[in-house]
């Protein structure tokens, strides 16, 4: 089963957006595999967002993740990556659509309130950068049988 990595950033948890943001993906279907709130070092950070150093908004990124505590997760589910990009919404909220996360909870896309990897290879790199192997657990809800 695919699976891909989220971040409810700092703004969304200053924000009180955890709960609402939790709930979507879980209406939705997709199972949450490991989960946990966590102050994101700088080099943390750096390592992440890797294929961005040297862009201009670069340091404004690693100052907004590491400004505050940030929900991480790993979501199981059918085509989850691009499921997910899509509950999302534009990178830039300015062109979100309404009815996803950025659209809804968003103004600026310095402070864009979710991240979500954008391929199943850019998942597994940043979910074995966030989380050890024993933190992901394998298991089954009975409701998995006959409902998502
Ligand atoms: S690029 O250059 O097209 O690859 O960049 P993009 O995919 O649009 O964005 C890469 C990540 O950087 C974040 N970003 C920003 N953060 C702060 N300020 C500004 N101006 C800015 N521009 C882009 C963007 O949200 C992406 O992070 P994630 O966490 O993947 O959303």
């Amino acid at each position: 089963m695919e699976r891909t990595f989220v971040m409810i950033k700092p703004d969304g948890v200053q924000r009180n957006l955890i709960g609402k943001i939790i709930s979507r993906f879980e209406d939705k279907g997709y199972r949450i595999v490991a989960m946990k709130l966590m102050q994101v070092t700088r080099d943390l950070a750096e390592r992440h967002y890797e294929e961005h150093r040297g862009k201009p908004f670069f340091e404004s990124l690693i100052d907004y993740i590491t400004s505050g505590p940030v929900v991480v997760m790993v979501l199981e589910g059918k085509d989850v990556v691009a499921g997910v990009r899509k509950m999302n919404g534009a990178t830039n909220p300015a062109e979100a659509a309404p009815g996803t996360i950025r659209g809804d909870y968003a103004l600026d896309i310095g402070r864009n309130v979710i991240h979500g990897a954008d391929s199943v290879e850019s998942a597994q790199r940043e979910i074995s950068i966030y989380f050890k192997e024993e933190e992901l657990l394998n298991y089954e809800k009975v409701t998995e049988k006959w409902i998502y």
